[in-house]
């Protein structure tokens, strides 16, 4: 049995609506399948009995089953070409072939992320530099214009020549700044720019935030799923596999990982994702990525 503020917070997304007023009484507790007097026992007088929260619990289930149904998009690959060679990245020795996201596989990604959002952002690298993108600017309205936000994580080479554009894109643009730039110089000479380009774009609809990799003492480097061998554990979780989550390269095919550089997960194509669900392949059985659920799941 849920705890009241599990059940509480279910509650709250069960009744989530996009223009952010909740589902009616009424509503709610037809989606429930509960009399209205137990939803408003819950809500007016703070009596979250047995029976709400089973019936929370279940619509939850039965709602998540239903949306992983549909393979989410966890990010998009806008190009795999590069302009580093970290030491540290597969990609300067990926056996792909390399090549740009075209309009065309563009538009069928963002229609297919308007079936089930993960987030409010879409995040559009993968292996690949995303500000080299050609035709960047168009690729780029093409996503605010569905509505959707953006979310890049830059090796900020080309960040001086590109702002202009991520300026002028009408919709929200988050930029995590990596750190290869400064692998050599450290961690203060990484934030001490990180801090200039953060003055740099206050106030507009740019935001530039910290790499996930990097601390204030160190910068961490993980393995590409390249480590030592481990027996799978079902009960670890792993966003991809348990939320049918996928990745969808330049080309349009979609894998199972956004760790798996060479495309070796590749299990169907944006072009019809009906019915797809993503699945373990060799690099998992070697992936550090797995870990305990939150709690809730
Ligand atoms: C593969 S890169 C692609 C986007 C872009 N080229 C970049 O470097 O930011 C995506 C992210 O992976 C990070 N990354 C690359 N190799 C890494 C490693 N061995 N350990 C941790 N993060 C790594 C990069 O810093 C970047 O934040
Ligand atoms: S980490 Fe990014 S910049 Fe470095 S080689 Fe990989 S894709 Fe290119
Ligand atoms: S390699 Fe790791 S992160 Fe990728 S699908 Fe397998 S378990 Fe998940």
């Amino acid at each position: 049995m849920a705890t009241v503020a599990e059940a509480q917070a279910a509650l709250a997304r069960l009744r989530e609506r996009s223009d952010g007023v909740p589902l009616s009484v009424e509503s709610t507790a037809a989606l429930l399948g509960v009399p209205e007097a137990v939803v408003t026992n819950a809500l007016d007088h703070g009596k979250w009995g047995w029976q709400i929260q089973l019936a929370i619990l279940e619509t939850e289930r039965r709602r998540v089953a239903e949306a992983r149904k549909i393979i989410g998009i966890y990010n998009i690959e806008l190009t795999n070409y590069c302009n580093l060679k970290c030491s540290y990245c597969p990609q300067p020795t990926m056996g792909r072939a390399k090549g740009h996201m075209s309009e065309v596989i563009l538009a069928l990604c963002l229609e297919h992320s308007l079936k089930r959002r993960i987030g409010s952002a879409l995040i559009i690298n993968n292996f690949g530099e995303p500000l080299l993108h050609p035709e960047l600017e168009a690729r780029l309205r093409q996503i605010a214009a569905a509505g959707i936000d953006i979310e890049i994580n830059s090796n900020g080479v080309l960040l001086e020549k590109k702002l202009p554009v991520l300026l002028s894109i009408p919709c929200r643009v988050e930029l995590a700044l990596s750190v290869h730039q400064w692998v050599q110089q450290g961690p203060d000479a990484y934030f001490a720019a990180l801090k200039g380009w953060q003055e740099r774009v206050a106030g507009t609809n740019v935001t530039i935030r910290q790499a996930s990799n990097a601390s204030e003492k160190m910068f961490f480097f993980h393995a590409w799923s390249k480590g030592a061998p481990q027996a799978w554990d079902p009960s670890l979780y792993c966003e991809f596999l348990w939320d049918n989550r996928c990745t969808v390269l330049w080309n349009g095919d979609l894998a199972s990982c956004c760790i798996d550089c060479d495309g070796e997960s590749v299990f169907g194509s944006i072009t019809d994702p009906a019915g797809m669900r993503s699945r373990p392949w060799r690099g998992c059985e070697t992936c550090d990525y797995r870990h305990a659920p939150p709690e809730g799941r």
